[in-house]
């Protein structure tokens, strides 16, 4: 039997804590023989519970404690359930010192681990464990289990009681069976009705709303999508509102940063905006608020090397009763006996007015007013400094951007003001941005056949502002060219194609000839093809050139940005070539690389070529002065993938790959100091696919998403510290095979629309505008309009590139003839006032109230064709306005 650091358990507001910290030591499970099913379910449970005194976190792997709860009716009461299959009851300390080595009852052993429990509501004493497919009621005083619920098909992931006490609810996994979850349990007499509520097996939780009969489940959607349901238990046949939070495929951890009011018929979900990743989050109990500074809710967000206590207050001062209904107070309704004979009595309401508390024990140690202290845990290893990571940044600056929290802030029906909704620091200008799918009649249906299996160097298909060509199913590499102009469903019979004769390993237009199709295949070879004008017509079977001298399959080929007709390979024979497209042959090799070339990159000003390679680095290559690279530093350490671009005006290079434990990351470099490493690196998530960056220069946006996401991210790069700022994501309801970027004189200025980007899906193809909400559209925004780069004409010949000669293209004002610049417009304009937080709890109707919540709700869940107009109140608050105004 192993002892070890199980739980650490804290005082609240007595930090630092460090004398206070100890450990509690269940035993790590025997992986003798198949008893354990240890690596069956990555724990369900939380990671962290707070009573009124204390804070009990997992700080071990999630495989030994794998849930915890404190009793509601003594605060130093901690019940743990482990991988060793039993449930251990603690006493712990009033001050938190000496911990007992031995629990004070063991509950178990269980046939197999034991995956969470909870304490009952109104009975002392008695708590439910779920563990295989067994839920068991205890009596923890008896130490026997009072009744065995074994009607699960399969393993037990929830358990949550109502807060009468008479209600169970179990979530299971969804098994082959007939029995399914989230089930409700009437314990007494015992009843029970079962309902199937997520498609997806990895994970799935329940809350009971207040004392209601509504039931909310969070899970996973076949396509492994996080949803939630909300279910009324009394009509327990199918779900009242079932919505979708977003794409998240990381483990135990909440990667979501939606919080949620849930009114009966209409959520708000507010985001939080929380550093590092979320391990687990845990409500203080009510009576442990600082309800003097109108404090309605503490959460406390565990993450790898912090608990963070985010406060959430209602800006007003002194108590307010309104604010704080009575809430359950310290004193069991029943005995377990009791309760098992079936008193149904409840607990006793107490004042949360201090001038009005009973005398009663109460915690005597309030955690203070401040908001966000981070508190290193001892002994807890800091995240992200990672030994020969040279300055990462991530932990020393708070970078807010990483956000992970899940926070459920239930029955108020009011909506609360989250005190880090506006974090301090710089923010973007474009931090609303909306991205939105344009409306049916502009998409491309009833595609068939494509090959969404491209190599992860490819972005997929390729696109410019009239056409897209996309690989279909075939093994002679057929292609696809479909016209963006012709909008509609495709015929059932087959559209006229490219026949590449061989698979596609990577393909692109030529930025100067949206006719010309460059096609890297699979033998080595680069083909030219010419797409005839208004589109394809006829099958095309030969090329216009062929480009020879790889000796190995090639990975990917980009385009120059400035010189016409050149064209870059790098191939498995670890070369990047540069061609000539009108001599028809190789022009420079680059040499240096020792691994797969995951992606290259030309400097906006058409001189250097960067690449990021399997071998861990980040090369800069000056090809026309020398075939080997002139920097090199270190790249991601993953090697599942990883793309690159040139950003802030070629100073600063973002690299988007997979650290060494596949979290999906973002490295900036400075683009002349690479061996230094990056200068910032921010943790984004876990997903398998690459993040493909796209970068506009004008606004200094980057966008990212992978093959198979739902979300795509989107940042302002700025060249100093915090230099990522984040946006509003994207989402889309079903993943997308592959998302492009059309040439910025797609943009509709007038919607104040800033990327044009289209979306391949399974059968379809889909324009998705990035908008800015502003107040006067009347006005042309040439702060967000800088003059264009004229990316589509060439700045000077190949032959002139080669010998030595660079160009810079010309710029083009995208401002329309008949609008007036807002930095021009009339300073009598109205300014809309920004409304504030205490704006809607004083002075809107129910039914404003509803309505505008439903809106808010339906904009961050969906993405509508036509944003209703209070919409566009939050695009620029009035101090921006001002401010952009006067520059
Ligand atoms: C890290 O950055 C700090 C300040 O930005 C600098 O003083 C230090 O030399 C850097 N260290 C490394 C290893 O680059
Ligand atoms: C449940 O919440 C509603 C308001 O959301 C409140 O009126 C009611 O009293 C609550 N019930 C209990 C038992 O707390
Ligand atoms: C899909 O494309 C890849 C290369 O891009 C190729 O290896 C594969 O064979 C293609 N699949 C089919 C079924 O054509």
């Amino acid at each position: 039997v192993l002892r070890f650091r199980a739980l650490m358990i804290w005082l609240h507001g007595c930090f630092p804590p460090s004398p206070h910290t100890a450990s509690l030591a269940h035993s790590r499970p025997s992986r003798r023989g198949g008893d354990v099913r240890a690596s069956s379910v990555t724990s369900c449970g939380n990671h962290i519970k707070s009573s009124c005194r204390l804070i009990a976190f997992n700080a071990d792997s999630a495989d030994v404690v794998t849930d915890l709860d404190f009793s509601p009716f003594d605060p130093l009461l901690l019940a743990t359930s482990s991988a060793d299959r039993t449930v251990k009851v603690w006493h712990l300390p009033e001050s938190g010192q000496d911990l007992p080595s031995c629990p004070g009852v063991t509950l178990g052993p269980e046939g197999c681990q034991v995956d969470a429990l909870q304490f009952h509501p109104t009975a002392a004493g008695v708590l439910v464990s779920g563990a295989g497919r067994v839920a068991k009621i205890w009596d923890v005083a008896q130490q026997k289990a009072l009744t065995a619920l074994d009607p699960h098909g399969d393993l037990i992931q929830s358990v949550a009681w109502k807060q009468d006490g008479a209600f169970l609810g179990t979530s299971c996994k969804v098994s082959l069976g007939d029995m399914v979850g989230p089930m409700v349990i009437a314990v007494s007499p015992l009843l029970f009705q079962s309902i199937q509520g997520h498609e997806n097996n990895k994970d799935s939780r329940l809350l009971w709303m207040n004392a209601s009969d509504y039931i909310l489940s969070v899970g996973f959607s076949q396509v492994r999508e996080r949803e939630v349901k909300l279910w009324d238990t009394r009509k327990f046949s199918s779900s009242l509102i079932s919505f979708v939070l977003d794409t998240s495929s990381g483990g135990s951890a909440f990667r979501s940063r939606h919080g949620l009011e849930l009114h009966l018929c209409s959520p708000l979900v507010t985001q939080c905006l929380t550093e590092g990743k979320s391990k687990g989050a845990a409500l203080v109990p009510k009576l442990a608020l600082d309800v003097m500074s109108c404090e309605v809710l503490r959460v406390l967000q565990l993450t790898d090397g912090f608990i963070v206590p985010i406060s959430y207050t209602v800006p007003r001062k002194e108590f307010h009763e309104d604010l704080f209904p009575d809430s359950s107070g310290p004193v069991p309704a029943s005995s377990a006996q009791g309760w098992w004979a079936g008193d149904n009595k409840q607990v006793e309401k107490v004042s949360l007015n201090p001038a009005r508390r009973p005398r009663q024990p109460l915690p005597s140690c309030l955690m203070p007013r401040a908001q966000r202290e981070e508190l290193a845990p001892p002994d807890t290893e800091q995240p992200n400094t990672r030994p020969g990571a040279a300055n990462r940044s991530v932990s020393a600056e708070p970078s807010r951007v990483g956000g992970t929290l899940l926070v459920w802030a239930l029955g108020w029906g009011k909506p609360l003001t989250p005190s880090l909704l506006s974090p301090p620091g710089p923010s973007s200008k474009f931090r609303h941005t909306l991205g939105t799918l344009l409306p049916r009649s502009t998409h491309i249906t009833n595609l068939k056949g494509l090959n969404l299996t491209t190599p992860g160097e490819s972005d997929g298909f390729c696109a410019n502002q009239h056409r897209v060509a996309i690989p279909l199913l075939s093994a002679g590499g057929q292609v696809a060219i479909l016209e963006l102009s012709k909008p509609g469903r495709l015929p059932d019979t087959a559209v006229p194609t490219i026949e590449n004769g061989t698979p596609i390993a990577d393909l692109c237009w030529d930025p100067f000839d949206p006719q010309r199709l460059a096609i890297a295949g699979e033998d080595a070879k680069i083909r030219l093809w010419r797409i005839p004008p208004g589109g394809l017509q006829e099958t095309l079977l030969e090329p216009n050139a062929v480009l020879r001298g790889h000796t190995e399959k090639i990975y990917s080929i980009r385009f120059h940005p400035l010189a016409a007709d050149i064209l870059t390979s790098s191939s498995y024979d670890m070369s990047v070539r540069i061609w000539d497209l009108q001599a028809g042959r190789e022009a420079l090799c680059l040499r240096g690389h020792r691994d797969q070339i995951f992606s290259l990159a030309w400097s906006p000003d058409g001189r250097k070529l960067a690449t990021v390679s399997k071998d861990g680095r980040v090369r800069i290559y000056t090809p026309r002065r020398s075939p080997e690279p002139e920097q090199e530093g270190p790249g991601p350490e993953g090697g599942r993938g990883a793309r690159l671009v040139w950003v802030c005006g070629g100073h600063h290079l973002l690299v988007s790959g997979f650290d060494s434990r596949s979290e999906r990351q973002l490295y900036l470099y400075d683009a002349a100091a690479l061996t230094a490493g990056p200068l910032s690196v921010l943790s984004l998530d876990v997903a398998p696919s690459t993040l493909i960056p796209f970068y506009d220069q004008d606004t200094s946006v980057v966008f990212l998403t992978g093959k198979g996401d739902t979300r795509v991210f989107v940042y302002e790069l700025i060249p100093e510290a915090p230099f990522f700022l984040e946006c509003n994501s994207f989402m889309s309801s079903d993943p997308h095979k592959g998302f492009l970027f059309l040439p910025k004189t797609e943009c509709d200025v007038r919607e104040v629309e800033f990327a044009r980007a289209v979306r391949l899906r399974q059968s379809s193809i889909e324009p998705v505008a990035f908008r800015v909400p502003r107040i006067k559209k009347e006005f042309f925004q040439d702060d967000i309009y800088p003059p264009t780069a004229v990316c589509w004409e060439p700045a000077l010949p190949a032959t002139a590139w080669l010998v030595g000669s660079d160009g810079q293209h010309r710029k083009l004002s995208l401002q329309p003839k008949d609008m007036t610049p807002v930095s021009a417009a009339p300073q009598d304009v109205p300014l809309r006032k920004f409304v504030p937080a205490s704006h809607y709890l004083e002075e809107k109707s129910d039914e404003q109230k509803k309505e505008e919540l439903l809106s808010a709700m339906v904009a961050k869940l969906g993405n509508r064709d036509d944003p209703l107009p209070q919409d566009s109140f939050e695009g620029v608050d009035e101090a921006e306005w001002v401010g952009l105004r006067r520059g």
